[in-house]
């Protein structure tokens, strides 16, 4: 156990007798981390830097999961919080503000004719999908990517527990930037595909023409595109994938970027889907939906990302720190075991396992290091408006240092007098089936 790290060590067992992994996000669980080693719980955040609860600062590039995109704590999304805070936070009829915002959202979101407001990232995909049923009359669904919670989409993973098999069935999953494995799902499903959902921008993004061939595909076998934007909303453009590279799907969920860590989330898109909701009982509702602290929240997040030069500026960021990682990685002779995964805003890298060591193990000590070198991160990074050059050098002065430790760690075949706590162990993985 690391001294530095006393408080987070002595909550942790209080943590894991209340609550499962400790945390109530499997990606914010001490399995992600080098237990005994690591700060577990966090304190107080400014910018792009936390504190945790032991005091020791780390510049974080995890960002709440994507959540942070302008930074913590941030003066004008806290006095437009506060000022609403005064007058109250949620009410018995919607706040003007809602309207502005929906306004706003249809503005900055090329899909957006009409928005429907929810809490997590979960809500909106759902609410997308039950939109995509009820307008085409079919049931099955083509899923590309994670979507969340929900039954429909957690069927299909191998998180699937607790999930009824005959809904689990309806959903079928495609293989990012492959046609054909999309293709085949139309085939073999003829007029029973109600929509295609995916992340728009996996690992290294859409080959050129993707998207497009993608949206044509689906439109010709009567399917409702939905771009699930949960991630790719306000990080890598204000009007994510669909501005990015010009297709505009039928609906899209946008969560987490959009309100800098205020819980609030959308399903937005054409007006003859989301009417729905009004015409023909498609039940899209929560009770706090309109609350307003995370509203006007985000009516001045999006002000502030709409400066100019915030994309510019996250993308060179990001580009700056995926090239350095690539020098590093010839450096060390490494690009069998380290792989640069991801564009600039939303980058990081991936690990292989080499003779008994497995991926867990090279990545237990690539985050030791950074841990001790002040820096947060799970491999993928989130960068946000308030990082500059200089926490990036500091990401790349840690990762050199990993990256030396990984490579001693390889010539002896072992941890051994290397890694100085636990290892990470994530709980759940992605994408897997
Ligand atoms: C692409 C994507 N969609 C949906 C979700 C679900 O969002 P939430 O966890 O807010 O329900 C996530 C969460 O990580 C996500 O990454």
């Amino acid at each position: 156990m690391n001294d530095l790290f006393k408080k987070s060590n002595e909550i942790l067992p209080r943590a894991k007798k209340v609550t499962p992994v400790a945390a109530q996000t499997y990606s914010k669980s001490y399995r992600y981390f080098c237990e005994g080693n690591s700060p577990l719980f966090l304190d107080r955040g400014q910018g792009c830097n936390v504190w945790d609860v032991d005091g020791n600062k780390f510049i974080d590039f995890i960002c709440a999961l994507g959540a942070v995109t302008v930074g913590y704590n941030d003066a004008r999304v806290n006095e437009a919080v506060i000022k609403q805070l005064e007058k109250g936070i949620s009410f018995s009829q919607p706040v003007e503000a809602s309207i502005e915002l929906a306004e706003k959202l249809i503005e900055v979101i090329p899909c957006a004719e009409m928005v429907r407001l929810v809490k997590n990232g979960s809500d909106a995909t759902s609410a997308a999908v039950r939109l995509s049923r009820a307008y085409t009359g079919r049931d099955l669904i083509a899923i590309s990517g994670y979507h969340g919670m929900q039954d429909w989409y957690i069927g299909t993973t191998v998180n699937n527990r607790g999930v009824p098999k005959q809904v689990a069935e309806l959903g079928k999953t495609f293989e990012y930037n492959n046609m054909d494995s999309l293709k085949a799902l139309f085939v073999e499903y003829p007029n029973q595909i109600a929509a295609v959902i995916l992340e728009p921008i996996q690992a290294d993004g859409p080959k050129e023409g993707y998207l497009e061939e993608l949206k044509n595909l689906t439109h010709s076998n009567g399917a409702i595109l939905i771009f699930d934007e949960v991630v790719s909303g306000f990080r890598y453009a204000l009007g994510g994938a669909q501005e990015l590279y010009g297709v505009t799907p039928d609906l899209a969920a946008i969560g987490k970027g959009m309100g800098n860590g205020l819980p609030i989330s959308a399903v937005v898109g054409r007006k003859d889907l989301l009417e729905q909701i009004e015409t023909r009982n498609v039940f899209i509702s929560t009770t706090f939906g309109g609350e307003a602290l995370s509203i006007v929240g985000v009516l001045e997040t999006i002000k502030i990302l709409e400066q100019a030069g915030t994309y510019e500026h996250i993308w060179k960021l990001g580009n700056i720190m995926l090239d350095g990682i690539r020098t590093l990685i010839k450096k060390f002779g490494l690009d069998s075991i380290i792989s640069v995964s991801g564009l600039a805003p939303h980058g990081g890298v991936a690990f292989e396992g080499v003779g008994s060591l497995n991926y867990l193990d090279i990545q237990s000590v690539y985050q030791q290091r950074m841990t001790e070198n002040g820096i947060l991160t799970l491999g993928i990074n989130n960068i946000n408006l308030s990082h500059t050059e200089k926490e990036i050098d500091r990401f790349l002065e840690g990762a050199e240092q990993a990256m030396y430790d990984i490579k001693k760690a390889i010539s002896q075949d072992s941890l051994e007098g290397i890694l100085k706590g636990g290892k990470v162990n994530p709980v759940f993985k992605r994408n897997i089936k």
